[in-house]
C-alpha cells in the first residue's frame, strides 16, 4: 500500500466515552484522526476531546450504525456492547477491531475461560454454575470463587467465598465457579497486534488491590518480580492474544502463585487500567498502541523508559455531586507526578475520577511518592452524603 495519508488518517468510531476512550481521542488527533464518541451520557469524558459524540446506549442497533457509518473503523473502550448489531456490521463490510466475534467470547466471562482452556492457556479450573447452588458450590470445594457471566467490571460481579458460610453473600446471576488462587502476585502484560499479526508486549506490571474491594489500587511497573517470571508472563499473555487472533491493544490479567506458577485470570480487549503509565513512562503509549494495531499501522516501541507507579483517584467516600478536588496544588509540587483528571460531571464513592502517574529513578521512591500522593489528593464532591 502506498504510505500516503490525507487528512484525517482515519474517521474512528469509538464505543464508549469513558477515561479509556478520553485518552485515546487523545492520541488519536496526534496522529492525525478525528473521532466520533458514542455514550449515553452528552459530554461524556471522550465526547468532550472528541468534539463529536452520537448520544446514544451502546446496545441501540440504529446508534451503532450511525456511528459506523460516520467512520472509516470501529472501536470500543468497554465491553458491555450488542455484539450482534456489531457482527451485522462487519459483516456488511465495517471494519470493527478487536473483532466482535471476539469480544462475544470474551464479554461472556465464562465463554472466556472455555476459550483460555480449549487453547492450552493455563488458567483456574472453573464448573459452569447457571444458578448459585450450595451443594454444587461445596461439591466443588472451598475456598472458591463466584463469577457472574456478564457485565462485572472493577470486581462487581465477583464473590470471593473462602467458605460455606461466605455462600450467603453469592451472586444471584448467572455464573460460573472457579478455584480461588492463593497468588502471591496479581501481573498484567499489556500486548499489541495488529491487523498484520505483528505483536508486541509491554513489560509486566505489577497490580496491587485494595482491600475489601476489588478496585486497582496501586500499579507497580517494572513489576517486582524476577526477569524470568517476567518474560515467561509476557511470553504467556502474546500467546495468549494470538491464540484469540486478537487486533488492538489487550490487557492480560495474570496470578503469580507461590511456586512461580502463572494462570490467566482474564483478558480485557481493549487499553487498560494496568498500562495508564504507559503514557509517560513508554516511548509509545497504550492507546496510540491500540490505534496503530488497529489500522494497521507500524507498532511502536514498547520500551519502558523509567521506572513508574499509578494510582487510581475514587471518588472519596461520604461525598457526591460536582467534583471538589482537594491537595491538587500539593502533589502537582512532587516531581515526577503526572495528574490526569477524568471530566466526569458527576462524583459517587469509588468511581474512578482520574489517576495519578509517578515516575521516578527507582520504583521504591516512585513507590514512596505514591504513597504521599494517594493521602494528599481527594476527589470530593459538592454534596455530603
Ligand atoms: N480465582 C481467583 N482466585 C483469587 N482471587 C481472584 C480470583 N478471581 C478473581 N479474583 C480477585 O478478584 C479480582 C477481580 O476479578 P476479575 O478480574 O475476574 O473481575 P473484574 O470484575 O473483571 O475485575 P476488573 O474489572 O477489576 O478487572 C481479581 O483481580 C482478584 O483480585
Ligand atoms: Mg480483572
Amino acid at each position: 500500500m502506498e504510505d500516503v495519508y490525507p487528512y484525517p488518517v482515519a474517521r474512528i468510531g469509538l464505543i464508549g466515552g469513558g477515561q479509556l476512550g478520553r485518552m485515546m481521542v487523545k492520541a488519536a488527533k496526534r496522529l492525525g484522526c478525528t473521532c466520533v464518541v458514542l455514550d449515553p451520557l452528552q459530554g461524556s469524558p471522550a465526547g468532550q476531546v472528541a468534539g463529536h459524540q452520537i448520544v446514544g446506549d451502546y446496545s441501540d442497533p440504529a446508534k451503532l450504525r450511525e456511528l459506523a457509518e460516520s467512520c472509516d473503523i470501529v472501536t470500543f473502550e468497554l465491553e458491555d456492547i450488542d455484539t450482534e448489531t456489531l457482527i451485522t456490521l462487519e459483516e456488511e463490510g465495517h471494519r470493527i477491531y478487536p473483532r466482535p466475534q471476539l469480544l462475544a467470547t470474551i464479554q461472556d466471562k465464562y465463554a472466556q475461560k472455555q476459550f483460555l482452556r480449549d487453547a492450552g492457556i493455563p488458567t483456574s479450573d472453573f464448573i459452569d454454575m447457571p444458578q448459585a447452588d450450595a451443594a454444587a458450590f461445596a461439591a466443588f470445594g472451598y475456598p472458591l470463587v463466584q463469577k457472574a457471566r456478564r457485565g462485572g467490571y472493577d470486581g462487581r460481579g465477583v464473590a470471593v467465598m473462602t467458605d460455606e458460610t461466605a455462600f450467603a453473600r453469592r451472586l444471584p446471576v448467572p455464573g460460573y465457579v472457579e478455584r480461588f488462587v492463593d497468588a502471591e502476585k496479581e501481573l498484567a502484560v499489556m500486548v499489541a497486534r495488529n491487523v498484520g499479526g505483528e505483536c508486541r508486549v509491554y513489560p509486566t506490571v505489577e497490580m496491587r488491590f485494595h482491600a475489601g474491594d476489588n478496585v486497582l489500587d496501586f500499579l507497580v511497573a517494572p513489576a517486582n518480580i524476577d526477569s524470568e517470571t517476567a518474560r515467561r508472563a509476557e511470553a504467556l499473555a502474546m500467546r495468549t492474544v494470538e491464540a484469540m487472533d486478537g487486533v488492538g491493544v489487550f490487557g492480560v490479567e495474570l496470578f503469580l502463585a507461590a511456586d512461580g506458577g502463572l494462570l490467566v485470570n482474564e483478558v480485557a480487549p481493549r487499553t487498560h487500567n494496568s498500562g495508564h503509565h504507559t503514557i509517560e513512562a513508554c516511548v509509545t503509549d497504550q492507546f496510540e498502541q491500540h490505534l496503530r494495531a488497529i489500522l494497521g499501522l507500524p507498532l511502536g516501541e514498547t520500551r519502558q523508559l523509567t521506572p513508574a507507579t499509578m494510582v487510581n483517584l475514587l471518588g472519596e467516600p461520604g461525598y457526591e455531586g460536582r467534583p471538589v478536588i482537594s491537595g491538587l496544588a500539593a502533589v502537582l509540587a512532587i516531581p515526577g507526578v503526572c495528574v490526569h483528571i477524568y471530566g466526569k460531571a458527576v462524583t459517587k464513592p469509588g468511581r474512578k475520577m482520574g489517576h495519578v502517574t509517578v515516575i521516578d529513578d527507582s520504583i521504591d521512591s516512585a513507590c514512596e511518592k505514591a504513597t504521599r500522593v494517594k493521602t494528599l489528593i481527594k476527589i470530593l464532591g459538592d454534596k455530603k452524603l
